[in-house]
């Protein structure tokens, strides 16, 4: 089974909460997550079916932060992950971005970013509501040198 990558359509919006839903990342708009730009969105799709999501925002002319990455369970592994966050580190590059900061809670995302990306950790965040992990009360920022990926992986 193959999965194509494609930019999010208002279509779309309920097959991303759903996806988000299985991670306890689909509150919202909330404190914790504005209300989605879906014009910053992707979506992976497997046989006409959102199998997961992801979406970024532009924080300032060379600084993106991705927002929401979600892979439905049964479909992880399978590269899809790889394919949406290397969808939104394009479009932020080509948008000028050479910097992007990442918040996440769960240890083996945090693992995942920082091998397969070269994320660092820069600090910690105190959530403001229950989002993703109920246990964890706080963030882990992490950054990542776009412009140095971009030169050594891409
Ligand atoms: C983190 C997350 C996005 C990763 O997505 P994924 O689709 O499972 O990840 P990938 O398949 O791209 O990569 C996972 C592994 O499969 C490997 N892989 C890539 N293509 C593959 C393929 N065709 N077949 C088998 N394995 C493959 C990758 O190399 C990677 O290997 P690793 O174990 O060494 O890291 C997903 O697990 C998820 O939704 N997590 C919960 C939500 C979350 O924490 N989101 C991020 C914070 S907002």
């Amino acid at each position: 089974m193959n999965h194509t990558i494609e930019k999010a359509s208002v279509e779309d919006y309920a097959a991303i909460l759903s996806v988000m839903e299985s991670w306890n990342m689909h509150h919202i708009p909330s404190a914790e997550m504005e209300e989605l730009d879906l014009s910053c969105f992707f979506v992976a799709r497997l046989s006409g079916h959102v199998a997961g999501a992801a979406g970024y925002k532009v924080l300032s002319p060379d600084k993106g932060k991705t927002t929401l990455l979600g892979i439905r369970p049964q479909f992880s592994g399978m590269g899809i992950g790889r394919d949406l966050q290397n969808a939104m580190l394009d479009t932020m590059y080509n948008a000028g971005i050479r910097t992007v900061l990442t918040n996440t809670d769960r240890p083996e995302t945090i693992l995942w970013y920082k091998k397969h990306y070269g994320y660092r950790q820069i600090g910690t965040l105190k959530k403001i509501c229950n989002f993703s992990l109920p246990d964890v009360d706080h963030w882990c920022t992490l950054e990542m040198d776009l412009d140095a990926y971009m030169l050594k992986e891409r």
